[in-house]
């Protein structure tokens, strides 16, 4: 909804009135004055007008280190689902943004802010995934310049967009990617002959598990920092 409605709606104040408060800022949006009458306000969004809280951010952004035999979902008759991990009353509310599969483990965001979760996996944004990937098999010399040119997915019709990848061992490597595909890395090797035995996410944007242990989870905000 448009800043000036969601004013008049919260306050029963005229359009006139409530344009003229936003042009003589008093009116702020998540703690910035804001003087454009269209920023677009969601329920996740802190407004304030003349000092008076009138909608507090709802949203709750985690991190989790995901164990291995977790599945990426809600609920699942067969499976334990990461969600059971979360021990909190709006636990229900979450969904996963940016999913790993059943046997990969490591960091997994959680919210109940579905603009923020398509924003962080969307390829344009260009926020870095960061996996740590064991071989079955040594890495071929040239995987980083096969990778770099992209990999054809025929299911999808799409080549992957270029990642980043360094060699730690003859069986593994750390891998970035800019997007997230359905079993990317998994069907990346799988195209060049090899196979994952273990993958593992260390990071994304500039947010790392520290020493968060596996099972447990942390409070974070938007912009990917732990508080
Ligand atoms: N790529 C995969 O193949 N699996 C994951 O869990 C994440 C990325």
């Amino acid at each position: 909804m448009r800043l000036d409605r969601f004013l008049s709606h919260q306050t029963r104040l005229g359009k006139k009135t409530v344009r003229q408060k936003i042009d003589a800022g008093v009116v702020s949006v998540n703690g910035q004055v804001e003087l454009f009458h269209r920023c677009e306000v969601d329920h996740f969004t802190t407004v304030a007008m003349d000092g008076e809280l009138l909608q507090k951010n709802k949203a709750i952004y985690l991190m989790l280190h995901k164990p291995a035999g977790y599945l990426s979902a809600t609920s699942d008759p067969q499976h334990p689902t990461v969600i059971e991990l979360i021990d909190e009353p709006y636990a229900a509310d979450l969904h996963i943004a940016g999913r790993l599969d059943l046997a990969s483990t490591g960091l997994l965001l959680l919210t109940n802010n579905g603009r923020w979760s398509r924003s962080l996996t969307e390829p344009d944004k260009k926020v870095p995934k960061v996996y740590q990937v064991q071989l079955r098999d040594p890495v071929r010399d040239d995987c980083a310049e096969i990778f770099s040119k992209g990999i054809y997915f025929a299911f999808e019709d799409l080549t992957t967009s270029p990642v980043e990848l360094t060699i730690l061992s003859d069986t593994s490597v750390e891998i970035t990617l800019y997007e997230g595909r359905y079993h990317q890395i998994k069907r990346m090797f799988h195209a060049i002959g090899n196979k994952v035995i273990a993958l593992h996410r260390a990071q994304i944007g500039d947010l790392t598990l520290g020493q968060l242990p596996a099972g447990s989870y942390t409070r974070i905000n938007r912009d990917l920092k732990i508080i």
